[in-house]
């Protein structure tokens, strides 16, 4: 409530950015509201960010919460307008400070919308920490505000709620897991002095819309032949990767994220009904890279998202000669040669209006 009276003193308009991430451990299969059926490992994007402007008006008398309007890249949309409003009105029992606004949004991307970027995570996220800054009981960025704020953002896309915070996030409950748990992702606290400075770079093999959204993904992994086999690795590999970051271990990193991105796609091609989401491209780019690897010693390794694009990670030291071999090599498998070099950050943020 302290905070409701903040923002009134204030300016009723704020703006929030936050990213995107990649999972380096994938979430996939999901129970109950939005709960995770395995753990997840991601890293926080820096460029590739939602800005998601909020105006807003409070009363004490106010009926109910109202979502005005919703624009998205300067017009208004429908779709997403519906979307979103559902999003909000299903989190008022968490969130029940927030029946006393109406607010709208106006929300922009810094990255191709549906360019298989995850941008239902950055679009959660940001909206998740602008209401939470509204009607959250909790202090701004205390422990328990960002907690709350990365559950909210979970219950509109389960990724998002790794999107909240950076570096590294780990989401999901593991017995072996300090403070894991499926509510929220949290803060990876050990990362070698090495792990600070990764980039991303994400090669745009295909740009149209996913031929599976997510949600339709994780309910195929009820029933899947491979399910409980696939909860035992993805708990492996979290508690390796995470040892791997906190060791500086490039070899058992780069070893388990090409391990989950293929068992992710090996998962959908298993699943009844199937997905191939790779294209031939996909393939051509993983060949090249293993290729790179042998030739240069470089640590450089791929993982891929739910769709056919490939994510480079690696060190900043290397970028030169990477990004040398991406635009001279790799490029050409890309669709119009494009691509997006990002790199690690740090989370979601008012960056504007307070
Ligand atoms: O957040 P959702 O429901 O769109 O699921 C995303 C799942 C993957 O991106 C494939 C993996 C992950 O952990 O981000």
């Amino acid at each position: 409530m302290i905070r409701v009276k903040t923002l009134q003193q204030t300016p009723n308009k704020f703006t929030v950015s936050a990213p995107s991430n990649i999972a380096f451990v994938k979430y996939w299969g999901k129970y109950g509201r939005q709960l995770p059926i395995n753990p997840s490992v991601s890293m926080t994007l820096k460029n590739c960010v939602t800005m998601c402007e909020i105006s807003y008006t409070t009363s004490d008398n106010l009926s109910g919460f109202e979502l005005e309007r919703y624009e998205f890249m300067g017009e208004e949309n429908p779709k997403f307008y519906e979307r979103f409003n559902n999003y909000l009105v299903s989190i008022l029992d968490v969130l029940p400070g927030l029946s006393k606004f109406k607010i709208s949004i106006s929300s922009t991307n810094t990255f191709p919308h549906s360019a298989g970027i995850a941008s239902s995570a950055s679009a959660f996220s940001a909206l998740a920490y602008g209401v939470a800054c509204l009607a959250s009981d909790f202090e701004k960025d205390s422990k328990e505000f960002l907690d709350q704020c990365s559950e909210l953002a979970r219950l509109g896309s389960g990724s998002a709620a790794r999107s909240i915070l950076g570096p590294y996030m780990q989401w999901g409950e593991d017995p072996f897991i300090e403070n894991s748990t499926n509510n929220c992702a949290r803060i990876v606290q050990e990362v070698h002095p090495e792990f600070l400075e990764l980039k991303d770079t994400i090669l745009l093999v295909d740009k149209k819309e996913k031929s599976v959204s997510s949600s339709a993904g994780h309910s195929l992994m009820h029933g899947h032949p491979f399910k409980e086999n696939r909860i035992v690795q993805a708990r492996e590999n979290t508690r390796n990767i995470l040892q791997a970051i906190k060791a500086g271990d490039w070899n058992l990193f780069g070893e388990i994220l090409e391990n989950e991105a293929l068992t992710l796609h090996a998962l959908m091609m298993s699943s009844y009904p199937s997905f191939i989401l790779l294209k031939p491209n996909s393939l051509e780019i993983i060949e090249r890279v293993k290729a790179f690897r042998v030739r240069t010693n470089i640590s450089l390794y791929f993982t891929i998202d739910a769709g056919p694009n490939i994510h480079l990670i690696y060190k900043n030291e290397d970028a030169g000669v990477i990004e040398k071999f991406v635009k001279d090599d790799l490029a050409q498998l890309c669709h119009e040669g494009s691509y997006i070099i990002d790199e690690i950050g740090i989370g979601a943020g008012v960056v504007d209006g307070k």
